[in-house]
């Protein structure tokens, strides 16, 4: 059957065939330890199951659910916002709960292209950013980040480009893959832009709660409401991501517009689910001190295992991943990976997949237990000496 020619150029997602290849080695017995996806392994708060427990035994809860979420959901959204960004938002009007932040990233493309319009999207970032925009029609212009500019959009340098059919401007801090947290004067300065060429800003806000004391919103900068939308999601911050609880957060407008086209794709959201998710965005410090706690001690694990493949990395990241460049002595990531996954019987991620800025890192993923890094260590060790 011939496909669509909005597949064209848009891959299968590089993680659903690497799993492939690593089931395969499993067949041979090898017990891959996979340290590529982010995908956390810890349990979300006992009180959330709970509530999901308590509400799924009730009779009268099985049904259809309003498109834009249950109430009790979008408030619970406007309360985390509030109390833990400091953004006022509008339960009734400024917040759409979503099936996952990835749904939403199409949902925004679908609501917002037209066939040749452009989006600006991060390399090395998400790689949905870039899929997504070619399905909807677009063209993707990728903006670069590196080492050397800490990972921010270079604006001068994306002023000199032809900036006329831009429409949507994907920024994500902190950054997917590279772990750099956000800046308030970059911040500042993307809300300028943003004005100045009537641009979206779509900024994509999953890890605020990972190794980071200081969660931050792009909506709390002045004015920001007018260019930015921002998606968030409870798959990280709560331990939840197979749940598929996200969100988008705007000024009513957009979320209207992004409504006009999810309320033709899906049907709402199971409502125990929901009340559940109400549940999880209540808890206190606690919750997220107790989970940083065990990303830290993991963390000290990944720079071992760093040091021992001699890459280099910066100590300051923020999310569930760390991210370093590749010796010398390897072409790139790809090499390293692949070396590690048939040597070692360990898969770590390649930072190319996330655009050509990363071809010469991996990336590596901190969902596995301390036990489960002390024996990739042990194996790659052991390949080492080989
Ligand atoms: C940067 C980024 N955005 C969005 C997502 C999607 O998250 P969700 O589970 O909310 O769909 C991910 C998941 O890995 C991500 O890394």
């Amino acid at each position: 059957m011939e496909i669509a020619k909005r597949l064209q150029g848009v891959g299968e997602y590089y993680f659903s065939k690497k799993l492939r290849e690593i089931d395969e080695l499993n067949k041979q017995g090898k017990k891959v330890i996979n340290l590529g996806i982010g995908s956390p392994d810890l349990p979300p708060h006992p009180e959330v199951i709970k509530t999901l427990q308590e509400e799924a035994a009730k009779p009268n809860v099985h049904g259809y659910q309003n498109y834009k979420g249950s109430p009790v959901l979008r408030k619970a959204y406007a309360d985390w916002y509030r109390n833990w960004y400091g953004v006022t938002l509008d339960p009734e009007t400024e917040i759409l709960p979503l099936i996952g932040s990835k749904e939403g990233i199409m949902h925004i493309c679908m609501t917002y292209l037209n066939e040749g319009d452009a989006a600006l999207v991060p390399n090395p970032g998400y790689p949905t950013y870039g899929s997504n925009v070619k399905i909807a029609g677009g063209i993707t212009i990728n903006y670069e980040l590196t080492a050397a500019n800490h990972y921010q959009p270079d604006l001068e340098k994306l002023e000199l480009l032809d900036l006329s059919k831009v429409k949507l401007l994907f920024v994500n801090y902190p950054q997917m893959p590279t772990g750099q947290l956000p800046d308030m004067g970059v911040f500042e300065r993307l809300v300028a832009f943003a004005k100045k060429h009537h641009i979206l800003i779509v900024h994509d806000n999953p890890y605020s709660f990972i190794l980071n004391d200081h969660p931050v919103s792009l909506l709390s900068i002045d004015g920001a409401k007018d260019v930015v939308i921002e998606l968030n999601s409870l798959s990280k911050s709560h331990n939840m991501a197979g749940w598929r609880l996200g969100m988008l957060a705007g000024v009513a407008d957009r979320i209207n517009e992004v409504l006009r086209f999810k309320s033709n794709m899906d049907s709402g959201m199971f409502l125990p689910m929901q009340l559940a998710a109400a549940k999880a965005l209540m808890l206190g410090k606690e919750w997220y001190d107790e989970v940083n706690a065990v990303y830290r001690a993991r963390r000290e694990k990944v720079h071992e295992l760093l040091n021992l493949l001699g890459c280099a990395y910066s100590r300051e990241q923020a999310g569930m991943f760390l991210w370093a460049s590749v010796p010398e002595a390897y072409k790139d990531g790809y090499e390293l990976a692949d070396a590690i996954l048939y040597k070692a019987n360990v898969f770590i991620t390649p930072g190319g997949i996330f655009g050509t800025a990363g071809d010469r890192y991996i990336r590596i993923s901190l969902c596995g237990s301390v036990e489960r890094f002390d024996e990739a260590i042990q194996r790659v060790k052991e390949a080492l000496k080989k």
